[in-house]
């Protein structure tokens, strides 16, 4: 694991009044923008909370992440280039560090130093399972845990990002929607015929939600470990705020698993990245494509239905929905959205 922690001066060096201002409670927790293995010395954008970052790798290996705008004029870092481990600036050419100082104004005469103002806003970057974190202000808790990650016996597949129009907040209730597994997914993870959602209770632990239920699932296609063409799976939830949830299935026939640990990137209101493992402690040998084909036959009919939701901000006042108590996740999280300010 990598790990970068500027000092919190040093990340709040060079913010203007204005980005201050646009810092707010979602700005202190850890969010994914993207695969770790896709990131490397080359200058690489994305949007957090909408707004515009550049990512890269330094000669150390370290991810870093600036804010995508050149203090000089303006410019998109990101369409620079990287040169010693700092990322060049493609219009005139100055040079900043990963901590966001300038290094070099190239049209300076060499005995002339960098005015300590020529800086862009740094922030908090991390690797931790195979993706790339980013913190805008002060992390409230740390980055959710993956116990798999690393464990002996576990085969982790990424799967494809996929990038939807609606918010961050919506995908991740989608992927814990009960009353949706065996209507919208029937044949995959449930059947039409059974689609009464097991009693469950729902813990909440400061800014996790944890509960469990267990459920008849079809064989898949031989994604899911079963005896025969129905088994029983104990699904065992973490959701933990924002957008981050670890969801480990334990089939009761064969005592194998499958896990999965999703996370989302808020992009904007209205645009959500969604980065998932499909991991397994059978068929370590085998391909991974049925696993990863099998969560984008899923993605794709969830897309379909979550980005027709309106608003597309998930409604954070209770009253604002019709829900039933087999709904009782999505209470709790849209609760505890709220006690958390979010
Ligand atoms: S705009 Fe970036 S160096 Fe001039
Ligand atoms: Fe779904």
């Amino acid at each position: 694991m990598t790990t970068n922690r500027p000092q919190p001066q040093r990340v709040l060096r060079g913010l203007s009044r204005r980005e201050r201002v646009e810092q707010n409670a979602m700005s202190d927790w850890w969010h994914p923008v993207g695969w770790a293995a896709d990131l490397t010395d080359a200058p690489r954008r994305t949007v957090l909370l909408g707004r515009t970052l550049v990512l890269w790798r330094d000669e150390a290996g370290t991810a870093r992440c600036l804010r995508d705008l050149c203090v000089h004029r303006g410019t998109a870092l990101s369409l620079g280039e990287v040169t010693d481990g700092r990322i060049v600036c493609p219009y005139h050419g100055w040079r900043f560090d990963g901590d966001g100082s300038c290094t070099l104004i190239p049209q300076f005469p060499p005995s002339r130093p960098v005015p300590a103002g020529a800086a862009v806003p740094a922030f908090r970057c991390e690797e931790r399972y195979g993706l790339i974190w980013v913190c805008l202000g002060e992390p409230t808790v740390d980055i959710p845990d993956f116990p798999e990650w690393g464990a002996p016996g576990f085969r982790h597949a990424p799967c494809p990002p996929y990038t939807w129009r609606t918010s961050a907040a919506r995908m991740v209730e989608n992927f814990t929607d009960f009353g949706h597994l065996g209507w919208l997914h029937d044949g995959l993870l449930g059947s039409r015929d059974d689609v009464v959602v097991p009693e469950h209770t729902v813990d909440r632990r400061g800014h996790e939600l944890r509960y469990t239920l267990t459920m008849n699932v079809p064989a898949a296609d031989g994604v899911n470990d079963l005896d025969g063409e129905v088994g029983t799976m104990i699904n065992t939830y973490v959701l933990s705020l924002p957008h981050v949830i670890h969801l480990r299935s334990h089939y009761h026939d064969t005592g194998r698993s499958r896990v999965l640990y999703f996370a989302a990137q808020p992009v904007d209101d209205e645009t959500a990245i969604g980065y998932c493992y499909q991991s397994r402690d059978f068929d370590l040998d085998g391909d991974d494509k049925r696993y990863v084909a099998f969560q984008e036959t899923l993605a794709e009919q969830d897309r379909v239905v979550v980005e027709s939701q309106r608003p597309e901000q998930l409604p954070m006042d209770i009253a604002d929905e019709l829900h039933m108590k087999f709904d009782q996740v999505a209470v709790a999280y849209r609760r505890a959205f709220a006690d958390h300010g979010l």
